[in-house]
């Protein structure tokens, strides 16, 4: 990510215990990152589960980040309609899904899960980019140190990495190594669910089971609060998904084996029993081989994933119920915030406490789906039913992790500088680079040539520029004096090697009185004109300056050196020296500025019933001695003459709309004497950071 700090990070050693749905796709996401990612899978890995998963918009969202395409094997659009009726048959209603469909960016299809786990392992192994992700398989785990990250297997072998990923499904081992993790584990919810998969031509080749099937991609439901029987199709609309969910008192669970557990057909038929001849005429077509039964797991809320250099992820984290399609999805989303959290350039030092990013990021989440999912095993009202759909499938997790983490990152520097806008994080700018580093190093090596012009002029003029009555002269005599002085900068940091000109009018003799009494002397600026937008948004934003923007045109010759001013083709100043002469540099006196430079600074509140109110107004002060130990600069140069003038003509409000008040004042300001004029040009820039509010 942009904002991070550089630095030569080598990649993170990445242990994921499991290499299920959600193993494989942190494996996936991690080793893009550029990690070294190492995952142990207890079993050979030779018998995916043979049954079909909905990869709903927002799961196709996180897969594409891992460049995944589901229609690559096989996936299905769910693109036709959902058709609900009673267990006996009656039409309840048809959801069109086209219609629905056109919210979401992403697809919502049905998948074969083996080709889905397929399809992640291969991702996780394949050549490029970043190293290919290792997999043993028949690796099975039985102890985890999440503060030193090493993982223990069956045979005794150790493995040390930096981080550990619990991904060890719903009977996690991992689990149990997070505080308040050991004694949580999962119950039946009170169903269970048969699966299996058909043949779509077994069922278009009967009769009277032909009408159910013949419309691809279509879901079915009979639904009643008790049972549920849910047909899709998955593998190119060559087979059918079957989900038969029903009392778990119903059918006969294995308890000594998680997922492969073989199901009665007997069972399956005397479930069913009171529904529709035609669903049960279907049902009967279950291959014995591909029935299982499954138990509908539920766990309570864990109050932490993480623990040191371990974080669970998936169903270790949290199993889902299947009414809303989110257990894979949310495995999946899992792996995608993780990957996003331990960012490629991380150390492992900062592992901690980016892992409690990923919690941060996904808990809430993953906890209110689940949520969701268990009221949806009771039909729910329309509006309630739209509600939780547009929250679990309209999210992007990379898009949401990328916030989180950037965040915290913005939150990592306080003292950053924040302008408008503010939504793409803290804004480099004069005083501060990327990283939030002071620039003062970088701006001794700035160049500028002051081309300035000192004159005497009228105390009862120029008091009319003051802000309030809190700033006067600290003479009372009629006279004043005053400078225009012109700046070209180049060679500044900031402005990639660039620069820019500055016009300002400086008064000198000025003083603030504080509300205590105390009295601080300075030359005023009531006006900085700037001809390039960056300086003038972090002058004004940042240190008070009434700066305004015109366009500053020079044109310097052996000994004269002319400037012009003018708004978009309206010329209003001319500034000329004329017979300038090389002078010592050494001997030029430093020029007497008290305090520093007065400024004032007003911002106004946005909207009309808050007129005269400003949101900001107060006195600034820039103390030039401190800038100048800040950022030290060295003359090398000075010119000086007797001989110059200005001319200023306010022209009229339609050749300047915007800045004629301004001109047309400075217009006015007598010239009763030239006293001096001269070119300065030096190194050293000052970053003006000391500016600070008088009181
Ligand atoms: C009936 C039903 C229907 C579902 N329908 C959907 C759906 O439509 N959409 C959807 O998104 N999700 C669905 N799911 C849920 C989805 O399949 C799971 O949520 C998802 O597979 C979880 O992935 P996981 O990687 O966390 O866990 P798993 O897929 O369970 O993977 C865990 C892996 O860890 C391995 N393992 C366990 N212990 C160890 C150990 N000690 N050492 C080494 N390896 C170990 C296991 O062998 C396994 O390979 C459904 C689930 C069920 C039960
Ligand atoms: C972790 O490693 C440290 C240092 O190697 C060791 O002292 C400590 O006992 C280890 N922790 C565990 C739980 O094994
Ligand atoms: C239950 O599952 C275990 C482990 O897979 C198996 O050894 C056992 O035979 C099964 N029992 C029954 C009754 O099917
Ligand atoms: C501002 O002045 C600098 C220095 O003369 C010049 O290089 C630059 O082009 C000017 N910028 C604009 C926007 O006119």
């Amino acid at each position: 990510m942009g904002s991070s700090y550089p630095n030569t990070a080598q990649g993170l050693h990445i242990l994921i215990a499991g290499a299920g749905i959600g193993g494989l796709a942190a494996a996936t996401a991690l080793r893009q990152q550029g990690h070294r990612v190492e995952l142990f899978e207890r079993s050979r890995l030779a018998n995916e589960i043979g049954a079909a998963i909905h990869l709903t918009p927002n799961a196709n969202a996180a897969l594409l980040r891992l460049g995944i395409d589901g229609a690559k094997f096989g996936a299905v659009e769910a693109e036709r309609q959902l058709r609900i009726y009673t267990p006996s048959g009656e039409p309840l209603a048809v959801i069109d899904s086209k219609e629905d469909a056109a919210k979401w960016r992403h697809k919502w299809s049905l998948v074969h899960r083996a080709h889905l786990h397929e399809g992640l392992k291969v991702a996780a192994e394949a050549p490029g980019p970043g190293t290919p992700a290792q997999l043993h398989t028949s690796s099975k785990i039985v102890d985890i140190d999440p503060e030193n990250a090493t993982l223990t297997l069956e045979s005794g072998e150790t493995f040390k990495g930096d981080v550990i990923i619990g991904a060890d499904g719903v009977h996690s081992l991992a689990r149990s190594r997070l505080s308040g993790g050991s004694g949580v584990k999962p119950f039946s919810s009170g169903r269970n669910a048969f699966r299996f998969l058909l043949k779509r031509k077994n069922a278009e080749e009967d009769p009277e089971t032909r009408s159910i099937v013949i419309d691809k991609s279509s879901v079915d439901m009979w639904d009643s609060e008790e049972k549920r029987v849910v047909i899709y199709p998955c593998s190119n609309n060559e087979l059918l998904n079957f989900v038969c969910i029903h009392s778990d008192t119903l059918s006969t669970i294995n308890t000594s084996s998680d997922w492969n557990q073989e199901a009665s057909k007997e069972e399956l038929l005397e479930t069913f029993k009171e529904f529709n001849p035609q669903v049960l005429k279907i049902l009967a077509k279950a291959d014995p081989q591909t029935l299982k039964v499954w138990p509908l797991l539920d766990m309570e809320t864990l109050p932490t994933w993480v623990n040191g250099r371990l974080a669970i992820l998936g169903d270790a984290a949290h199993p889902f119920l299947p009414y809303r399609a989110s257990g894979g999805a949310m495995a999946i989303e899992d792996g995608i915030s993780l990957a996003v959290m331990l960012s490629r350039n991380i150390t492992p030092q900062e592992v901690p406490e980016r892992l409690k990013l990923y919690e941060k990021a996904r808990h809430t989440r993953a906890t209110t789906i689940q949520q969701m999912t268990r009221e949806s095993a009771q039909p729910q009202p329309h509006g309630e039913a739209e509600r939780m759909m547009n929250y679990i499938y309209g999210h992007d997790e990379f898009d949401h992790s990328t916030q989180v983490l950037r965040k915290h990152l913005w939150g990592q520097a306080p003292a950053k500088y924040w302008r408008q806008p503010i939504v793409f994080g803290p804004m480099p700018g004069p005083r501060q680079d990327w990283w939030g580093r002071s620039r003062a190093q970088k701006s001794l090596k700035s160049t500028f040539q002051t081309a300035s012009i000192r004159f005497k002029t009228s105390r009862t003029l120029l008091q009319n520029l003051l802000p309030n009555e809190r700033y006067s002269f600290t003479d009372p005599s009629t006279v004043a004096y005053a400078s225009f002085s012109q700046t070209k900068l180049h060679g500044m940091d900031w402005l990639g090697g660039g620069g820019y000109r500055h016009l300002g009018l400086y008064i000198e003799g000025v003083q603030y009185k504080k509300s205590d009494g105390e009295i601080v002397k300075g030359i005023y600026l009531p006006v900085l004109f700037e001809n390039l937008t960056d300086p003038i948004v972090s002058g004004r934003e940042e240190l008070g300056m009434p700066k305004l923007y015109t366009a500053i045109e020079a044109h310097e010759r052996s000994n004269s050196y002319h400037l012009m001013t003018s708004w978009q083709g309206a010329v209003w100043g001319h500034f000329h020296l004329e017979d300038l002469e090389d002078q010592d540099p050494s001997s030029t006196p430093p020029p007497n500025v008290g305090k520093g430079d007065l400024v004032y600074r007003y911002m106004p509140q946005v909207g009309r019933t808050y007129k005269g109110q400003p949101e900001a107004e107060y006195a600034v002060l820039v103390p030039q001695e401190e800038e100048a130990k800040n950022v030290p600069s060295t003359i090398k140069r000075v010119r000086t003459t007797k001989n110059a003038r200005f001319e200023i003509d306010a022209l009229g409000w339609e050749s300047l709309p915007t800045l004629h008040h301004v001109i047309s004042r400075l217009a006015e300001i007598p010239v009763d004497e030239i006293l001096s004029a001269k070119v300065v040009d030096g190194e050293g820039v000052a970053d003006v950071s000391c500016a600070r509010r008088i009181e």
